[in-house]
């Protein structure tokens, strides 16, 4: 088992880690408990992830969820974790339109959400608008590979990378994300010797994978999976679940009905009484 780390993260330490070649631990949260929780066992960053659409809010996709949800999940996330570095993630539709429209709402995200840094989907296109984003002081984490805001364009979670064409695409995405300034390039759903290759070109900007092999320079997974808190038949090679809560949960919740039911709850030892 690892050390804690009692030094705040930043944007610094990804770059810091990749150079020494430690490995990165991010996961997802959404809410204040489970971001304390994260933060007490150390994690590098939280990411606020638009799952949340997914996860939270029960939508088959992740392009429903608004910038307003995703401030106020930013906010209560940024309220739980001490230490990790808080990344919110850019909701479908909030920078692509334009420029300006994606410097406001990832400003939002640092003034009303208390994040300290935004991630962006898409690759080589995408690089003019990170640059600016990055420009006005707001660190951009890159998204390249599977990025569900596309989800429709691709037909479904296919692995990226497998063949030239589609691996000289990421490359020269990675690349073009790492010159605007990523301090961090997420990899998903990745062909692992693409994603081998593209974390051995970068300099600076660490990878972060999920789905795309061992050889990233860190890893990120969405926390419910990993709790096995999702539909059943969300089973993707490369989740592994840590443990089963829902049998847990459900068997506290049967209890307590029972212990209502029966009368057994609330005992003279959880009532108040005058004297
Ligand atoms: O929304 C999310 O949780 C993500 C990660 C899985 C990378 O984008």
């Amino acid at each position: 088992m690892s050390k804690t780390n009692d030094k705040k993260r930043t944007v610094q330490t990804f770059i810091s880690k990749k150079a020494k070649g430690e490995k990165i631990a991010v996961l997802t949260a959404y809410d204040y408990y489970m971001a304390k929780l994260l933060d007490q066992a150390d994690i590098d960053a939280v990411l606020v992830g638009d799952s949340a659409a997914n996860v939270v809010h029960g939508f088959d996709s992740t392009l429903p969820i608004t910038m307003d949800v995703m401030v106020a999940h930013t906010a209560a996330v940024a309220r739980g974790a001490a230490k990790a570095l808080v990344i919110a993630d850019m909701p479908f539709l909030s920078f692509q339109p334009s420029v300006e429209m994606a410097i406001a709402n990832a400003g939002r995200f640092l003034k009303e959400g208390q994040a300290k840094a935004v991630k962006i989907e898409g690759g080589i296109e995408m690089a003019a608008t990170v640059k600016r984003v990055i420009e006005c002081g707001i660190p951009a984490m890159g998204h390249i590979g599977l990025t569900p805001q596309s989800i429709h364009r691709f037909g479904g979670p296919k692995v990226q990378g497998k063949d030239k064409k589609s691996g000289a695409y990421l490359m020269e995405s990675a690349l073009a994300l790492e010159e605007v300034g990523c301090f961090s390039i997420v990899l998903e759903l990745i062909d692992a010797a693409a994603a081998c290759e593209i974390t051995a070109a970068l300099k600076t900007a660490a990878t972060i994978g999920i789905g795309a092999g061992p050889h990233c320079d860190g890893q990120v997974l969405v926390t419910n999976d990993i709790l096995g808190l999702r539909e059943g038949d969300f089973k993707p090679k490369f989740l592994r679940t840590y443990a089963d809560l829902p049998p847990i949960i459900t068997a506290a919740v049967k209890k307590y009905i029972d212990d209502v039911r029966r009368g057994d709850y609330p005992g003279e030892g959880e009532s108040y009484h005058s004297n």
